[in-house]
């Protein structure tokens, strides 16, 4: 059954689920005593919320729009997981300044993030999006459960019995924080909507100083339709045991909305209520109404 499944697929680390096939707790224990450095900068998201897409851009936002890193380094060793195994073998080949990403909560960050003067960027998308994503990509990641019906999965997903716990729990843990200016908030759905304004931004938070020309290129660079086609980005040096694009592909529709096409209104009315219940009172500021 479902419960086989998960107990087979992951790890149990404080409180959350892990997937196996990509972290180990040596990984999570490198990952729990890192030693952040001050030009690094790490995109933390929720599974499903932009991570790849952060990938795409933070390198070319550092080096000025040089294409090199996106055309020969997989996005995993290019800005990898703090918390995934490929971490401890590639950190001496990473360039200056370091990017990273991650799906920890706030509260299993290294000591390093608080003392050092390292960048955050928090990626927050639309839960109901990031469900109908990550029931996808439980389709066709061999290492994650089997999701059963759209309908199970939202139960699933409401209990947090899927990678890194319940999307609530993941945000309310960095909406307070004593990172004061070291962390940005930036959403999924402001990228879609408008991506050269939204590099404007990362850019200017980086210190990056960017020219529009620049902007643009990398604006380019970083479409859906541009990392689809790199095979630096697109998952198709995973073997299809593993990743199974025939399945659904990783980058699969890179839109905000798909949730109208998924949700019927008793599930709209059961997802809402779960959420709403567990924001409390962050609710009110989120830039989506659920
Ligand atoms: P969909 O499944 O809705 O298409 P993550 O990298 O955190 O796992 O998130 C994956 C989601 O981000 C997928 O959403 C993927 O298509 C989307 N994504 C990745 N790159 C994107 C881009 N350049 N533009 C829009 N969406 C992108």
């Amino acid at each position: 059954g479902p419960i086989m499944a998960v107990e087979e697929k992951f790890l149990r680390f404080h409180g959350l689920l892990v997937p196996k096939e990509t972290h180990d707790l040596e990984s999570l224990k490198f990952a729990l005593n890192f030693a952040f450095k001050d030009n690094d900068v790490v995109a933390v998201t929720y599974p499903k919320s932009g991570t790849i897409w952060m990938q795409e851009i933070l390198p070319l936002l550092l080096n000025k729009g040089d294409l090199t890193p996106l055309q020969t380094i997989p996005n995993w060793d290019r800005v990898p997981w703090l918390e995934e195994k490929r971490l401890a073998l590639i950190e001496d080949q990473l360039p200056t300044p370091r990017a990273m990403v991650t799906h920890f909560p706030y509260h299993l960050m290294p000591p390093s993030l608080h003392t050092s003067k390292a960048k955050v960027i928090y990626v927050m998308r639309n839960p109901k999006d990031v469900l109908v994503s990550s029931y996808y990509f439980h389709q066709m990641a061999a290492f994650l459960q089997d999701p059963g019906t759209f309908d199970e999965f939202l139960t699933t997903f409401l209990e947090g019995k899927v990678l890194f716990g319940k999307w609530t729990d993941h945000v309310k843990s960095w909406r307070h924080t004593d990172l004061g200016d070291r962390i940005m908030f930036i959403t999924y759905e402001e990228m879609v909507q408008d991506l050269p304004a939204a590099l404007r931004r990362l850019s200017e938070f980086l210190g990056c100083n960017l020219s529009d020309q620049v902007i643009q290129k990398i604006a380019e660079h970083c479409s859906f339709k541009m990392m689809k086609k790199n095979p630096m980005s697109n998952f198709s040096l995973v073997p299809s045991q593993y990743m199974d694009s025939s399945k659904s592909p990783f980058l699969r529709k890179g839109v905000a909305g798909d949730w109208k096409n998924h949700f019927s209104s008793e599930q709209l009315v059961k997802f809402s209520s779960v959420i709403k219940k567990e924001l409390e009172n962050e609710y009110s500021s989120l830039p989506w109404s659920l």
